[in-house]
Parts: C-alpha cells; sequence; structure tokens
C-alpha cells in the first residue's frame, strides 16, 4: 500500500521509515515531487495534522498522512505546545528551544511534561486521527546529541537516558510517535 507523508521533516521521516512495517510503501513529499511548505497556523494539533494532510490530498488525490507533536510542560501551562517549533526566534533553530525552554523553567522543580503526535490520515477520502503521548520529565540541562528538536531535553518515564542519549531504535520504545503509528498501522491493517 502507497502512502504519502506529508512533512519535509527528515528527522520525522526516519522514524516513521523505522516503524511501519513491509507491507507499507512511505512515500515522502520529496520522492511525490511536491515542493510545499504546509503551514501549522491553528491551536490544536488535530487542526494542524488536518491541515497538513488535507493540503497533500488536495494536491494528489492519493491516501497520506501527516502527524503534528508538541512538547506539553505542566509548569508552563502546556507551553510550548502547537508552537514548539517556533518556540524561540525562527533562527535560532532547536538550539535556541531547548534554552528558551530550561530558562523559562529555572529551578522550578516540577518539571513533568509529555510530548504529544496527533496523525491525521485521508484514506480514499475521509479522515481519521490517531494519538500517541510520552509522559516524562526535563532534564535541568541538555543529555546527548542524537534525535531532534527537544530530545536532549526529554527523559521519558521509566528511563533514565534521555531521547538525545537514545538509538533511534531505543527511542522507538518510548516514543509518542510510534505509539500513535501503531494504532494508524493496526487500523489499516484491519481494513485490508
Ligand atoms: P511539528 O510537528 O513539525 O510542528 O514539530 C514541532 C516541533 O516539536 C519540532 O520542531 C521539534 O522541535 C519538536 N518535536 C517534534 N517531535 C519531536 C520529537 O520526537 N522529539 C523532540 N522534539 C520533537
Amino acid at each position: 500500500m502507497d502512502l504519502i507523508f506529508a512533512t519535509n521533516n527528515i528527522n520525522k521521516i526516519n522514524e516513521i521509515r523505522q516503524i511501519i512495517p513491509a507491507g507499507f510503501n512511505l512515500i515522502t513529499l520529496h520522492e511525490a515531487g511536491i515542493k510545499i511548505d504546509i503551514p501549522e497556523p491553528h491551536d490544536t494539533f488535530q487542526e494542524n495534522a488536518s491541515e497538513k494532510s488535507q493540503t497533500i490530498y488536495k494536491l494528489t488525490g492519493k491516501s497520506c498522512f501527516s502527524e503534528d507533536t508538541g512538547l506539553e510542560v505542566d509548569a508552563l501551562d502546556g507551553a510550548p505546545g502547537v508552537i514548539s517549533a517556533r518556540f524561540a526566534k525562527e533562527d535560532e533553530g532547536y538550539s535556541g528551544n531547548n534554552d528558551k525552554l530550561l530558562k523559562l523553567l529555572g529551578h522550578n522543580p516540577n518539571r513533568h511534561a509529555r510530548f504529544r503526535t496527533v496523525i491525521s490520515l485521508i484514506l480514499e477520502g475521509e479522515e481519521y486521527f490517531f494519538e500517541g503521548k510520552c509522559e516524562g520529565t526535563i532534564l535541568m540541562r541538555p543529555k546527548g546529541s542524537n534525535g531532534f528538536g527537544y530530545d536532549p531535553v526529554f527523559v521519558p518515564d521509566g528511563s533514565e537516558k534521555s531521547f538525545g542519549e537514545m538509538s533511534m531504535e531505543e527511542k522507538k520504545t518510548f516514543s509518542h510517535r510510534r505509539k500513535a503509528m501503531d494504532l494508524l498501522i493496526a487500523f489499516l491493517q484491519k481494513r485490508s
């Protein structure tokens, strides 16, 4: 089965390739010849995920999915949430986002946070949603240089290591993205 993955984020593509089983042919936007930067203007992960998959479905008419992910920090009332990608200034990248997060949290002992992923799948014109969460803790300073985004500052519950210290295989055990993908895959396998 062919499925277009509506993202330009190479880290997400690599993670999904590790998760998706044989029998599914993942097609990236690049491979589909689509050059587009889809905005994420909404207040919820669901609406942003939907915006991305609907945009690609309208362009191609083919089955596709997208995901929107963010980090929700309890002591910051759920921030950065849907603005996780652009928490700090745009040109400050991942390390700017992490610096801002650690500065805002300071020495606050409440460091509980979660990653949340919402996937929008469009199959034969119908839209379906799948969600995955990973609960954990924000470190006092970054650890490890694997992964991307907030991985170096986040330790998932049940681990001593940050995502930044894990291989992609280890991250998969805990990952919000993998949990959402498991639901999507089970849904597709049930239908076939
Ligand atoms: P988006 O889903 O492309 O809007 O991603 C939002 C931002 O959340 C990204 O730019 C990353 O900073 C962060 N992010 C998304 N997924 C992960 C992850 O698995 N680990 C760490 N950071 C992530």
